[in-house]
C-alpha cells in the first residue's frame, strides 16, 4: 500500500471516546421547562410510568397482542400515547377520557403507521425511491401527513430507513432500497415532508426514524432475524440514514426488533444513548417497536419481563409500545435501584416537552377539527399529488419501440389478475386507505382521453396463486384477436411488508405461463408488473416487448400507468436496488468490494458462480426511457486538488431521442488505494434532469471533503490522499470515468 498521509477528522468516531463514562449517564440534552417542572411534580410514579407507555387501541392491529381495558388505562393515567387510533371522532372520544376523567388531564398523543399515504394512497416507499425525486417524495411525504394530522393524528411511525440489500426480506417495500447515499437524502426528505418546518402546524406530524438499528440486514432476509454484521458495515452501509433523518429534525426514533452486536436494539445502549444522544445529539424520544421489550426474554437476555423493562429504560427507551413492562413491571427496578429515578424523569420530560411543542397542553383538541378532516382527506390536489409520484416512481425495464402505444386504432387484451385489480394498489402498511378508491389499470386505460382510439376488452387469465390454467384457453382466443396484450402481473400485497420474506422471489403461481402461453400467439405484449421487492425477472423480461416495473402505485395507479402507456409521460424511474439472476445471488448489491481475486472469466481462481453471472440481471440505478441519452465524458477542472477544495464534475447529457424526457445523472466514485479495501463504485450524487429531445444539458455536481471520507483502520473518519475515479453515467453499471487525485 501507497504511503498516505491520514487527515483526522473533527469528528472521531466514537466507540471509545464518546461512551458516556459509567452507565449510569444520563444521556442527550433535555429541554427544561417550567410548566412541564410544575406537572411532574405533582405526577406519581404511576403516571410517570404512564407517560412512558403507548398502547395500541381495538381498532385495528399490527402485531400480536391487543390489551384490553386500554380506555380504563386513558382514565387511570396509565397510558400516556395510542396507536391504531384515528379520525377525528375516535381521537376526540379517547382525548376526552384523558381530558374529562384523568387526575390530572395531561393530553394523549395519538400515532399511526402512515407509511405511504393515509386515504390517499402514494406508491410504496421502495417505488417512491425510484423517482429519485426527492422534491416529490417529500411532497408526498407532506401530503400524507396533512391528511393524517386533520384525521386527529400527532404522530407518524415514519420514515422507515433502513438499508436493505435483501429482497426476500417483505419490508423491502418500505424503505429506500439498497442504498446509503440514496436512502439518507430520501430519509431527509421525508422528515422535511413529515414535520415541515414546524411540526406543530395543524397539518403536520412529528416523524419517527426506524427501525433503530440494522433491521434491514436479517440474515437470510428472514424478518426478525438476528443481524450479524461488523462495525465497519454498520457505519457505512446502515447507520447514516438514521443520522440523516435525526440530523433533518425527526423528533422520535423506534427500535428495532433484533439483536445488534448480540443486544436486541431495544436494550442495547450503545445503540441508543451511545449513537443516538451522545455522539449524535439526539434529544427526542425513543419508542420500542411492537412489544419488543417483552421479546428480550425470547432473545435470551432478560430473564423476564421485569429485567428486560430494565434493561430498556436503562439503554435509553423511553416509551414502551405494547409490552407493559414500563406500566407494569419496572417499578421493582425502581425499588431497588437498578433504575435510577433520574432516567425515568428525563424520558417522561422528553415526551412531555414534545406534547407541548405541540400545543396539546394550549388546546387537546387542536387537530380535532370535523371540516378540515372533511376538506382535506382525498382532496383534488392529494389526488393530483399521488398521480404525479406514481408516474414518476414507474421504471421502464424494457422497450422494444411498442411504448408509448401507437395513436391509432387498435384493439387491446388487457389481461392479467392485477390488470382490473384494486385492492392490491395500496400496497402493504395502507394505513387508512381503500381498495375501492384505486384506480385500476384497466379503468385508467378507458378513461384516459387517449382511450378513443381503442377498444378493449379484460380477462384475468388466472390467479396471482394457485395452478389454474382453465381461462388459458379463452384468453389464448381472444389474444389472438387482439393487436396488443397488456398484461398486469406479479404479487399480492401482503406477500411483502412486515412478517412477509420469502425463499422464492419470482412471480407466483402460473402468471409466468399465462405471459409465456401469450407470447406464443406472436401478439406484442406490455407487461406491467406490481409487486412490493426485486424479482427474479429473466423470463417475463424475455417474453415481454415492453416491461413496466409498476410497484404498488396508489390511489391514482391505473390514470398514472395510462398516461405512461399512452406516452403523456415519459417514464424517468431507476431501480433503487439491485435486481438478481436468481435467489443463490443474494445478497448482490452495487458498491461491493473488488475482492483480492476480482472476477476474471478467464480464469478459475477469481470470485465467481459456476452457474451465473456475478452481475446483477438489472442494475442498481437502471431504468430506461422512451428517448435516449448520450453522456459525454465527465470534467473537471484540474486533476489534483487538496482535500479542503470542493470538487466540480461537469458533464454534458445529450437528449438522443424523439421524446422530451428526465433523465437521472448519477455521479459515483471509487477509492483506488486506501488503507482499507473500498467498494468498486458509491454513489455521491445524483440529479435528475428533464432535457428536451435534440438538446444537451450541462450537468454538474460539486465535491466536499465529505464525499470521500472513509473509517480508516481505528474506525476513525478520515479523507485518505490518493487516486480517486469519479464516474457519471445513467446508472451504477457506468464506465465513463475521470480521475481525480486529492493531496
Ligand atoms: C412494526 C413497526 C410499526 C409498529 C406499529 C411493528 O410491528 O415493526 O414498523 O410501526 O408495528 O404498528
Amino acid at each position: 500500500m501507497r504511503d498516505r498521509i491520514v487527515i483526522i477528522m473533527t469528528m472521531i468516531t466514537v466507540l471509545v471516546a464518546c461512551s458516556p463514562k459509567n452507565g449510569e449517564k444520563i444521556t442527550g440534552k433535555t429541554k427544561t421547562d417550567p410548566f412541564i417542572e410544575q406537572l411532574m411534580a405533582k405526577m406519581t410514579l404511576d403516571e410517570k410510568l404512564g407517560q412512558m407507555t403507548l398502547y395500541t387501541t381495538d381498532w385495528e392491529s399490527t402485531g400480536p397482542t391487543i390489551r384490553s381495558g386500554y380506555q380504563d388505562d386513558i382514565r387511570l393515567g396509565r397510558c400516556g400515547a395510542l396507536f391504531n387510533s384515528h379520525t377525528v371522532e375516535f381521537t376526540t372520544l379517547l382525548q376526552k377520557i384523558a381530558m374529562e376523567e384523568s387526575r390530572l388531564k395531561i393530553p394523549l398523543l395519538f400515532g399511526y403507521d402512515v407509511i405511504h399515504g393515509y386515504k390517499t394512497m402514494f406508491p410504496i416507499p421502495l417505488g417512491e425511491a425510484a423517482s429519485w425525486d426527492l422534491a416529490a417524495i417529500e411532497n408526498s411525504a407532506y401530503i400524507m401527513s396533512k391528511e393524517a394530522a386533520a384525521s386527529g393524528l400527532h404522530w407518524t411511525f415514519a420514515p422507515m430507513v433502513d438499508i436493505t440489500r435483501e429482497p426476500r426480506w417483505g419490508r423491502v417495500m418500505e424503505g429506500a432500497g439498497e442504498d446509503t447515499y440514496l436512502g439518507s437524502r430520501i430519509a431527509e426528505a421525508r422528515v422535511r415532508g413529515i414535520q415541515g418546518e414546524n411540526f406543530a402546524k395543524a397539518d403536520r406530524l412529528l416523524a419517527c426514524v426506524k427501525h433503530f438499528a440494522a433491521y434491514g440486514a436479517p440474515i437470510a432476509g428472514r424478518d426478525y432475524n438476528s443481524v450479524e454484521i461488523s462495525e465497519r458495515v454498520f457505519r457505512e452501509t446502515y447507520l447514516p440514514p438514521y443520522e440523516a433523518a435525526i440530523k433533518a429534525g425527526a423528533k422520535t426514533v423506534m427500535t428495532s426488533f433484533n439483536d445488534y452486536n448480540g443486544v436486541p436494539a431495544s436494550g442495547n445502549k450503545y445503540l441508543l444513548t451511545d449513537i443516538l444522544r451522545n455522539e449524535w445529539g439526539f434529544n427526542g424520544y425513543v419508542v420500542t417497536d411492537y412489544t419488543s421489550i417483552n421479546e428480550m426474554v425470547n432473545h435470551g437476555v432478560a430473564k423476564n419481563q421485569t429485567d428486560a423493562g430494565i434493561m430498556a429504560v436503562n439503554a435509553g427507551v423511553d416509551m414502551d409500545m405494547q409490552s407493559a413492562a414500563f406500566q407494569e413491571k419496572i417499578k421493582a427496578g425502581i425499588n431497588d435501584g437498578r433504575v435510577k429515578m433520574e432516567k425515568i424523569d428525563a424520558s417522561v420530560r422528553r415526551i412531555l416537552m414534545l406534547k407541548k411543542e405541540l400545543g396539546l397542553f394550549e388546546n387537546p383538541y387542536r387537530f380535532s377539527d370535523k371540516k378540515r378532516e372533511t376538506t382535506t382527506i382525498m382532496a383534488k390536489e392529494n389526488l393530483d399529488a399521488s398521480k404525479d409520484m406514481a408516474k414518476k416512481s414507474v421504471v421502464l425495464l424494457k422497450n422494444s419501440g411498442i411504448l408509448p402505444l401507437a395513436k391509432k386504432p387498435m384493439k387491446i387484451l388487457v389481461a392479467g389478475p392485477l390488470a382490473d385489480d384494486k385492492n392490491n394498489l395500496i400496497g402493504a402498511w395502507s394505513a387508512s386507505g381503500e381498495g375501492r378508491h384505486c384506480v385500476s389499470l384497466y379503468e385508467g386505460l378507458r378513461q384516459h382521453p387517449a382511450a378513443g382510439n381503442y377498444s378493449f376488452e379484460h380477462i384475468k387469465g388466472c390467479e396471482i396463486e394457485g395452478n389454474d390454467q382453465t381461462q388459458f384457453s379463452i384468453i389464448l382466443e381472444k389474444a389472438k384477436t387482439s393487436d396488443i396484450i397488456i398484461l398486469a402481473i406479479g404479487e399480492h400485497k401482503d406477500m411483502s411488508g412486515e412478517a412477509a420474506s420469502k425463499s422464492v422471489i419470482r412471480i407466483p403461481g402460473v402468471q409466468e405461463d399465462l405471459l409465456k402461453a401469450l407470447k406464443s400467439t406472436g401478439k406484442p405484449i406490455v407487461t406491467v408488473i406490481m409487486n412490493g421487492r426485486p424479482l427474479i425477472l429473466n423470463d417475463v423480461h424475455s417474453n415481454s416487448d415492453a416491461l413496466l416495473e409498476a410497484w404498488w402505485l396508489g390511489t391514482q395507479s391505473g390514470n398514472a400507468l395510462a398516461d405512461i402507456i399512452y406516452g403523456d409521460y415519459n417514464p424517468s424511474g431507476k431501480l433503487p436496488i439491485s435486481y438478481p439472476r436468481n435467489e443463490g445471488q443474494i445478497p448482490i448489491y452495487y458498491n461491493h468490494k473488488n475482492t483480492g481475486r476480482p472476477l476474471n472469466p478467464n480464469d478459475k481462481y477469481t470470485t465467481k458462480y459456476l452457474d451465473v453471472p456475478n452481475t446483477p440481471f438489472y442494475p442498481f440505478g437502471f431504468g430506461l426511457s422512451y428517448t435516449t441519452f448520450t453522456y459525454g465524458v465527465p470534467t473537471v477542472a484540474k486533476s489534483t486538488f487538496s482535500s479542503q477544495e470542493p470538487i466540480t464534475v461537469s458533464i454534458d447529457v445529450r437528449n438522443t431521442g424523439n421524446f422530451d424526457g428526465e433523465e437521472v445523472v448519477q455521479l459515483y466514485i471509487r477509492d483506488l488505494v486506501a488503507s482499507v479495501t473500498r467498494p468498486v463504485k458509491e454513489l455521491r450524487g445524483f440529479q435528475k434532469v428533464m432535457i428536451k429531445k435534440g438538446e444537451t444539458k450541462k450537468v454538474t455536481f460539486t465535491l466536499t471533503k465529505k464525499d470521500f471520507e472513509i473509517y480508516n483502520q481505528n474506525m476513525e473518519k478520515v479523507v485518505e490522499p490518493g487516486e480517486f475515479h469519479v464516474f457519471v453515467g445513467g446508472n451504477s453499471d457506468t464506465q465513463n470515468k475521470v480521475s481525480v487525485t486529492l493531496q
